[in-house]
């Protein structure tokens, strides 16, 4: 049967009717339609499902969404309106040629902003820890780990 789940997503309040076993991932993408969050092993182990969820990074593939009541989920939609206004990371990211087909990137960008949030100079190190639970099959990460270390303040580790 149908809970009642309430809660913020990119700022706008959701109350909708969710079946207990449904995940995040699964309200993001087939009941609000935020398909930027992508699904790709279900199992916790690529990364492209991360939402940020009151601030702190998850994998949505495996939170429940009833788990989500009262809080609030910002997802790669969340982190900018329109193509003019691209989050700082995003724009980076394209500057540097961070993206090829894609599928990991929004996972790999809310990373890089959780990182930052956390952390405004990390090292290449740090970046790369930041991102061990991301997986990218294309672009061989250096430029992904370019476009974080140059959006953050510190680009000289
Ligand atoms: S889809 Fe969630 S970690 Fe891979
Ligand atoms: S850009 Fe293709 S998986 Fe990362």
């Amino acid at each position: 049967m149908k809970k009642i789940l309430k809660f913020k997503v990119n700022g706008d309040e959701y109350e909708i009717g969710v079946d207990p076993w449904r995940t995040l991932n699964e309200v993001l993408r087939d009941e609000l339609n935020l398909t930027g969050t992508k699904l790709g092993c279900g199992t916790g182990d690529c990364g492209a499902c991360i939402v940020l969820v009151d601030g702190e990074s998850i994998n949505s593939c495996l939170a429940l969404a009833l788990e989500m009541n009262g809080k609030e989920i910002t997802t790669i939609e969340g982190l900018s309106r329109s193509e003019d206004n691209l989050d700082p990371i995003q724009d980076s990211f394209i500057k540097h040629g961070a993206v090829q087909c894609g599928f990991c990137t929004p996972g790999m960008i809310i990373s890089a902003k959780f990182l930052l949030s956390k952390n405004k100079q990390p090292s290449t190190e740090e970046i790369k820890k930041a991102l061990d639970g991301n997986l990218c099959r294309c672009t061989g990460y250096y430029k992904i780990i370019d476009a974080i270390k140059n959006v953050s303040s510190n680009k000289k580790n």
